[in-house]
């Protein structure tokens, strides 16, 4: 059986991926399951630090490696914050993160955003490949709904009315940054066999 690596010790995401590959015949493992300590994420773009993560994981094995970097970019702020988007406050939890996001936005007219994933995938042999989603929609004037993580409650996708934390796994999975790039993700793991 295929072994594939999913650069995360997050169990949340760990959990988003297993939902999203579960009908393929692999066997799948994440960071937990490696002694690799903390990977510094330097990179300047979403890929580039999946890059780093994926290139850390294929240190210590040469099973297919999955490694992501997401996060939310709002134009009104210069695409902030971006690559920054876990640690955007001080406190790095997501009610803060949101509470300054708030913040900022309080003067902004233009409260358009997107939610970008950059996939870096190395297969056994060591081909690097890159693969992204994105999800286009507005900054909400407060939180709603207690689904999700990060910044769903204060996202509402292009063509709703409700939030990403109103919606259930399953429909955030049909529509997310992170559901389109896994879906290409994918589309490329189906054509290895
Ligand atoms: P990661 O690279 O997927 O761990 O995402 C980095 C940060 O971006 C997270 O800690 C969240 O703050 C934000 N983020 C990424 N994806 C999502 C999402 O699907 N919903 C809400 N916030 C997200």
């Amino acid at each position: 059986m295929k072994q594939i690596v999913i650069a995360t010790a997050n169990a949340h995401k760990l959990q988003e991926y297993q939902s999203l590959l579960e009908h393929l015949k692999v066997e799948i493992f994440s960071l937990r399951d490696f002694d690799i300590g903390y990977i510094e994420e330097t990179g300047e773009t979403f890929f580039d630090n999946a890059k780093i993560k994926a290139l850390a994981v294929r240190k210590v094995t040469n099973s297919l490696i999955i490694a992501d970097d997401s996060g939310l970019e709002v134009f009104a702020l210069d695409n902030k914050p971006g690559i920054h988007s876990r640690r955007f406050s001080k406190a790095a939890t997501d009610a803060s993160n949101n509470k300054l996001l708030l913040e900022k936005m309080a003067s902004k007219a233009d409260r358009s955003a997107r939610f970008v994933t950059a996939v870096c995938l190395i297969d056994e042999a060591g081909n690097i490949n890159r693969f992204e989603g994105e999800l286009h929609g507005y900054i909400h004037t407060a939180c709603e709904g207690t689904h999700g993580f990060g910044y769903d409650p204060l996202f509402i996708p292009v063509g709703y009315t409700k939030t990403l934390a109103e919606m259930d796994q399953t429909e955030k999975n049909k529509i997310s940054h992170r559901g389109r790039c896994l879906r290409k993700v994918l589309a490329f793991l189906e054509d290895l066999d």
